[in-house]
């Protein structure tokens, strides 16, 4: 279940009801899918073969067709991250700088936990959300944020897209952001 963190006032937020009340105030999607869909097998598992990817995207096939359907996703795939991962502090480095897409970021968590930061409203500012399991969220259009790991360094997240070329990130400078 996520929890959120504000930056600004060490604030927590905790509680499925609280959390989604939150994160409807900020502008941004977030759901909860039933992990006991996933073939235990693969609720540890963080580096894949194409096939477990299919496995990942066909037992949560009913729950992405929906979600595609409300927002207007086409395409979507499975992307795994950990220490296994070449390169995985060079890409860290890459994904931890504030930025924006010209379409929503949509990141379900399969397996393992990651954070977005995200900047809120003007009274908030930006604010941490935790991810577990089951854990659905979607970064509104325009909206400057980035993802990262939590300690255990292991993510399993589903990806939706409008148009995948839609998705490139760009680097937004913004003071009001305190690593
Ligand atoms: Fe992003």
């Amino acid at each position: 279940m996520a929890s959120i963190r504000i930056r600004n006032t060490g604030e927590r937020i905790e509680g499925e009801a609280n959390v989604r009340a939150f994160l409807e105030e900020q502008g941004v999607l977030y759901e909860h899918w039933d992990t006991e869909k996933l073939p235990e097998k693969l609720r540890d598992k963080f580096v894949l073969t194409d096939e477990e990817k299919e496995e990942i995207l066909r037992a949560y096939d009913e729950d992405i067709r929906s979600l595609a359907e409300r927002n207007g996703y086409v395409k979507w795939d499975v992307v795994a991250l950990s220490p296994e991962t070449p390169n995985l502090d060079e890409l860290l480095k890459k994904f931890e700088q504030v930025h924006v897409h010209t379409e929503d970021e949509v990141r379900a968590i399969a397996a393992g936990n990651g954070i977005f930061t995200i900047k809120g409203k003007e009274e908030t500012g930006y604010f941490d959300v935790e991810l577990s399991a089951g854990d659905v969220i979607s970064v509104p259009v325009n909206t400057p944020h980035f993802f990262t790991l939590m300690e255990n360094r292991r993510v399993v997240a589903i990806r939706l897209f409008i148009d995948p070329s839609g998705w490139v990130a760009h680097p937004v400078e913004d003071p009001a952001f305190q690593p």
